[in-house]
C-alpha cells in the first residue's frame, strides 16, 4: 500500500472505529465482535506506525495510548475552574436559597447532582474534536494531560451529532469505578507494592502518569458536568446536560431538577443511602441554579460561584469494640495486624473487620484491648480505624503490642530498612507464605492453571506433595487420585491445567515466580530485553537499570532474588519440567530490513510521535543496533525533549551525529 493508499484506508478505518466506538460506549449496543473490532484496530495501528505524519488527532488508537510525556506543559484556563463553598447543615443549604432569591428577585429552580470523587478535567472541543484537556491545577492553570485524557473510551474523541459548536469546553470528574480500583491494589498488593490510599488518589495519580498507554489500562471513566462557551448557550443547565448527551457525552442520571429546599433535602437524603450502591465514590450533592442567565447575574465571589453549592456527606463513621487482633501473613512474608470488630453497620454494610495497616498504626492509634474504636468508610473500600474512644477504655486494660514472631511458624520477625511492615524472613518453611506464593503462580495473569484454586493448594501442601511451584510439575494420577474429594475426572483437569501452562509465555512465567515489584508489566519488559531466564539471572544492576522502563528498585530486587541459591534451583526445576523460560520464535522481534545494518544508536531523552520501545523496535527491526552508553564508536544519538545535558556535550564532543525524532523519520524513509 502507498502513502495516498493508506491515507484513504486510515480515514475510513477511523470512520468505522469511531462509528463502533460511539455505539458501544454512548449507545450500549454492538453491531460487530470484539475480535472484530480490534481486527480492525490493530490495521489501523499498524498503518500508522508505518506513516506517523498521518495520524490524526482524533485516532481511534488514542484510546490504547502509547506517548509517553516527562513533563506536562502549563495552560491557562479560558474560564478558571473554581471551587464550591461547602456546607454540611440544611440550615446552610435554606441560607443559601435565600441569599440566591434575595439576589435575583424571584424563586427559581436549582439542579442537584452527585459529587463525584475524582479530579477535575477541563476538555475543549475544536471543530467537533477533542483538542485539548487540562487539570485543575490552582484554578487559573493546570496541566495539559491530553494523551492520558484521551485513552478514557467514554469521552468522545470526536463529536457526533448535531449543532456543534465551532470551539466549546465541557467540564467533568475523571474517576476510577470501585473495581478498577481494587484491581490495582490487588495487583500493587501482589508485588509487594504499597497500596494506594483510596480511588481519589488513584484518579489523580493516574491522570498524571508520564505513559499514556499505562493509563490506558487502568480503567479510568469520567462523568460531565458542565459546558462552557462564549457567545450563546441552551437556557437552562439540565437543557446544556441535555445537549452534552446527545452529543456522546457520559452524564450521570442522577441529576434531578428540584423546585425547594423539601425537595433538594430529600435528594440529599435519598443519595446519602443509595450513593452506596453506585460503582464509583462520590462524596456530597452539588446544587446549581438552572437558569444559566440567574447564574451569570449572581456571578461568583474569589473563589467560588454565587450559584452553587455542595452539600458534603460527612464521613460514614461508626463506633464498635475491638474484639481481638489477629495477625495475616502474605505471600511475600509481611505481617498486617486485622482487628476484629463486634459486627456495626457502616456505609450500607455491616463492617466485622479493619485493617490495621502496620505497627506504625497500631501504635499511632495508641491501641488497648478492648477498646472502643470509631471505624470510617471514606472513598476507602476497607474500613480503617481513625481513633479511640478513651472515655470507654476499661481502667487496667494492656497495651496491644505488635508481635516479634511470626504468628504461623514462631520465626522471629524483620523489618526491611525503610519499610513499615515486619516479616517473617521464612519463606520456604511459612505455610501461608509458600500456599501464597503457589497461588500467585498459578493465578489468570500468571500460569493459569485451571482446576485448581486455593483450597487444593492448601490440601496439596497438608500432604507434603508440594512445597514451592516446581512441584506443581511432579504431581502424578496416582498422588492426586488418593486425596479426598478428588475424582478421576478432577485429577485429569488437574494434571491437564498443569501440563497446558507449559506452553505459557515466559513473560508470564517471569511474573508467576514472584520477584518483589516485577508486576505483569514489569516482567513483559525484562522478558522482552533480556529474552531468556539465564541472561536475566546473569543480568549486573547496571545492565537491568539499562532495559527499559527500569529503575533501580527493582533492578535490586531482580538481582537479590537471584542471588539466592533457593531460587536458582526452583528455576533449575522448572527449566527440567519443561517451562518456558525463555521467548519463543514469534516473540523474537524480526528482522525486516537491513536499512541500519551495521549501524548503532543511542535513544535518550522523550518523543513526540514514538515511545522509546518503539523507536528501539524500529531500529532493531531494520537491522540496526541499540547502545546503552556513548562511545566514540557509535553512530547516532536520537534525541528527544529533556535528554541529559551531560550525555548531550559528551556526544558533541566526541562528534557523534546528534538526530531529532523528524531527522530519524527522514532516515527510516530513505
Ligand atoms: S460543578 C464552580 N458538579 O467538586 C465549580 N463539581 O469543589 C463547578 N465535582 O472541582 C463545579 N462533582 O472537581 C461540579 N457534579 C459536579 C461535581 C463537581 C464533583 C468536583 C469538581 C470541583 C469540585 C468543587
Amino acid at each position: 500500500m502507498n502513502k495516498a493508499e493508506a491515507h484513504i484506508r486510515i480515514e475510513e478505518l477511523n470512520r468505522i472505529l469511531h462509528y463502533h466506538n460511539h455505539l458501544y460506549y454512548q449507545k450500549d449496543t454492538s453491531e460487530i465482535s470484539d475480535l472484530e473490532f480490534d481486527t480492525l484496530l490493530n490495521e489501523l495501528i499498524a498503518l500508522e506506525k508505518a506513516y506517523p505524519d498521518l495520524i490524526q488527532p482524533d485516532s481511534a488508537t488514542q484510546r490504547v495510548g502509547g506517548t509517553v510525556t516527562k513533563e506536562f506543559a502549563s495552560v491557562t484556563h479560558k474560564y478558571p475552574m473554581l471551587s464550591l463553598s461547602n456546607t454540611y447543615s440544611e440550615s446552610e443549604i435554606a441560607e443559601f436559597d435565600e441569599r440566591v432569591v434575595k439576589s435575583i428577585g424571584q424563586r427559581t429552580d436549582y439542579v442537584c447532582e452527585m459529587k463525584f470523587d475524582g479530579v477535575a478535567i477541563s476538555i475543549t472541543y475544536k471543530n467537533g474534536i477533542l483538542a485539548q484537556a487540562v487539570t485543575r491545577g490552582d484554578g487559573v492553570r493546570g496541566d495539559d494531560v491530553t494523551n492520558n485524557i484521551k485513552t478514557i473510551k467514554s469521552i468522545p474523541l470526536k463529536i457526533q451529532g448535531k449543532d456543534v459548536p465551532e470551539e466549546f469546553e465541557v467540564r467533568g470528574e475523571v474517576y476510577l469505578p470501585y473495581e478498577m480500583f481494587e484491581r490495582i491494589n490487588k495487583e500493587r498488593e501482589d508485588v509487594g507494592e504499597a497500596l494506594l490510599a483510596n480511588p481519589r488518589n488513584a484518579a489523580s495519580g493516574t491522570v498524571k502518569m508520564q505513559d499514556s498507554s499505562i493509563v490506558a489500562k487502568r480503567g479510568l471513566d469520567c462523568f460531565i458536568y458542565s459546558f462552557l462557551k462564549d457567545g450563546e448557550t441552551p437556557e437552562t443547565h439540565s437543557a446544556a446536560l441535555q445537549q452534552l448527551k446527545n452529543w456522546g457525552f457520559q452524564v450521570s442520571d442522577s441529576y434531578k431538577i428540584c423546585k425547594s429546599v423539601e425537595e433538594i433535602w430529600s435528594y440529599i437524603n435519598h443519595w446519602g443511602e443509595a450513593r452506596f450502591k453506585l460503582p464509583l465514590a462520590t462524596d456530597g450533592v452539588v446544587i446549581k441554579v438552572n437558569n444559566l442567565l440567574l447564574q451569570s447575574e449572581l456571578g461568583m465571589t474569589a473563589k467560588s460561584p454565587r450559584w452553587a453549592i455542595a452539600y458534603k456527606f460527612k464521613a460514614e463513621e461508626a463506633f464498635t469494640p475491638i474484639l481481638s487482633v489477629e495477625y495475616q501473613v502474605g505471600r511475600t512474608g509481611a505481617v498486617t495486624p486485622v482487628a476484629n470488630l463486634a459486627p456495626v453497620h457502616l456505609a450500607g454494610t455491616t463492617v466485622k473487620r479493619a485493617t490495621l495497616h502496620n505497627a506504625n498504626e497500631i501504635e499511632r492509634l495508641d491501641l488497648h484491648e478492648g477498646d472502643t474504636v470509631f471505624v470510617e468508610k471514606g472513598g476507602e473500600i476497607i474500613p480503617k480505624i481513625t481513633r479511640v474512644d478513651l472515655s470507654k477504655r476499661k481502667a487496667g486494660s494492656k497495651r496491644i503490642e505488635f508481635i516479634h514472631a511470626c504468628p504461623v511458624c514462631s520465626t522471629p520477625l524483620i523489618r526491611i530498612e525503610g519499610e513499615a511492615a515486619w516479616y517473617c524472613p521464612n519463606d520456604i518453611g511459612c505455610a501461608p507464605q509458600i500456599t501464597g506464593k503457589i497461588e500467585h503462580f498459578i493465578q489468570r495473569k500468571a500460569m493459569n492453571i485451571d482446576g485448581i484454586g486455593t483450597e487444593t493448594i492448601e490440601l496439596l501442601y497438608q500432604k507434603k506433595l508440594i512445597s514451592n511451584v516446581a512441584d506443581l510439575y511432579t504431581l502424578t494420577y496416582d498422588q492426586l487420585i488418593q486425596l479426598d474429594r478428588f475424582g478421576e475426572k478432577s485429577v485429569n483437569n488437574v494434571l491437564a491445567g498443569i501440563e497446558e501452562s507449559k506452553k505459557t509465555p515466559f513473560k508470564n512465567v517471569l511474573f508467576a515466580i514472584g520477584i518483589r515489584y516485577v508486576g505483569a508489566t514489569v516482567a513483559e519488559k525484562l522478558a522482552m530485553h533480556f529474552k531468556n531466564i539465564n541472561n536475566l539471572k546473569t543480568a549486573s544492576q547496571q545492565a537491568l537499570l539499562e532495559a527499559p522502563e527500569i529503575g533501580i528498585k527493582i533492578a535490586e530486587s531482580v538481582v537479590t532474588w537471584f542471588s539466592n541459591p533457593k531460587h536458582t534451583e526452583l528455576i533449575d526445576k522448572l527449566a527440567a519440567a519443561g517451562v518456558k523460560l525463555e521467548l519463543s520464535e514469534n516473540e523474537i522481534i524480526t528482522i525486516d530490513s537491513d536499512l541500519f545494518l551495521g549501524k548503532s544508536f543511542v535513544i535518550s531523552g522523550v518523543f513526540e510521535k514514538y515511545d522509546r520501545d518503539e523507536l528501539k523496535e524500529i531500529i532493531i527491526k531494520n537491522g540496526g543496533k541499540i547502545n546503552s552508553g556513548i562511545t566514540g564508536k557509535l553512530d547516532y544519538l536520537v534525541a528527544g525533549e529533556n535528554m541529559g545535558p551531560a550525555k548531550l556535550e559528551k556526544a558533541q564532543k566526541l562528534g557523534i551525529k546528534i538526530i531529532s525524532e523528524a531527522e530519524f523519520e527522514k532516515l527510516l524513509n530513505g
